[in-house]
């Protein structure tokens, strides 16, 4: 069968759906073993159990899945990834960053709790994030590789990766930045995670260094475009599909897509984007039909 006949037969969102529900479940678990009942497990599971899209869950299993099969180590990847992630919105969102009210459809972290809650959940998050990545029983051989899972996702989330990202995101509303700046901000602040998320299910499902090197490039384009929409949303979204408000980036005066290129050429740019990293995709053939479908589902979304 032709590509696009394949590429036409695969539901997007049974995927999306299944691929959910086995990171949620898989989240509940690690809920179960390690939150008690306090104040700082009710925050940490209030902002994890929040309907997130899980969009970076679902790309570490959908580039597993490219190169080998989805194993326990790839959905424990997965969930910590999403912890990270979590953690970086509950501190995006506080006053002293970006001062959002609602995510995710419910009240922020730290106006359903307090500032000091928030940051304390965010960081707990992160820090448990790493511990369920070096706690997985798996076979020793695997040991190598998890080690260098750990270090991918560990640097994507750091000081050179996200962190740095929303240090320059935040400098950048005081300052006027050209767009190759911009596209770096970009690239730390939302594409370095995704990056991370593509690599570490490549990675623990046996993909081979070659395999490796274009979904690099994959991701690398997927993730800024990811946040490329999210700028446009941020313009022109609809507030109820997002589950936050829209119109912040230019209330807060945001270096973003739409406010240095305009509507047109942010959402031609972006399509560049994508294209770049479908390309990347060819040499899997079939077996990257669901990642070419998150690909062109990020440059879609309505949320
Ligand atoms: C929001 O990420 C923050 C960005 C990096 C743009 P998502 O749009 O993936 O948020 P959730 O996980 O679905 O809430
Ligand atoms: C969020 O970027 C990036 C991180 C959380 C690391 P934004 O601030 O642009 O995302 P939203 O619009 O609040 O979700
Ligand atoms: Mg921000
Ligand atoms: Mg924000």
């Amino acid at each position: 069968m032709q590509d696009s006949l394949l590429n036409r037969k695969f539901n997007l969102s049974h995927y999306l759906n299944t691929q959910r529900n086995i990171t949620d479940q898989a989240l509940s678990k690690i809920i179960k073993a390690n939150f008690s009942d306090c104040r700082l497990s009710s925050a940490m599971q209030y902002s994890l159990i929040a309907s997130g899209k899980r969009l970076r869950p679902v790309l570490c299993m959908a580039a597993a899945e490219t190169v080998g099969e989805i194993n326990d180590d790839v959905v424990m990847a997965a969930c910590a990834i999403e912890m990270i992630h979590t953690y970086s919105l509950i501190h995006d969102d506080l006053p002293a960053m970006d001062d959002d009210k609602l995510r995710r459809g419910k009240p922020t972290c730290h106006i359903q709790y307090d500032e000091a809650t928030a940051i304390l959940a965010g960081d707990a998050l992160l820090t448990l994030a790493f511990e369920i990545l070096s706690d997985q029983p798996s076979l020793p051989e695997n040991s190598s590789i998890r080690l260098q899972v750990i270090k991918t996702i560990a640097r994507a989330a750091g000081h050179n990766g996200m962190i740095e990202g929303q240090m320059r995101d935040i400098e950048a509303e005081t300052a006027f930045i050209p767009l190759d700046e911009l596209k770096k901000i970009h690239q730390l602040k939302t594409g370095a995670l995704i990056e991370a998320s593509v690599i570490a299910g490549a990675q623990l499902a046996g993909g081979t260094t070659e395999s490796v090197k274009q979904l690099k490039i994959y991701a690398g384009n997927i993730g800024v475009a990811f946040q490329v929409i999210d700028d446009i949303l941020n313009v022109e979204g609809d507030a109820a599909k997002m589950g936050k408000a829209t119109g912040t980036d230019a209330f807060r005066n945001k270096s973003t897509y739409p406010g240095l290129l305009g509507m047109e050429k942010s959402r031609r740019f972006a399509a560049e984007l994508i294209n770049n990293a479908l390309h990347a995709l060819d040499i899997f053939g079939n077996k990257a039909i669901p990642l070419s479908a998150l690909a062109e589902y990020i440059i879609k979304r309505e949320r």
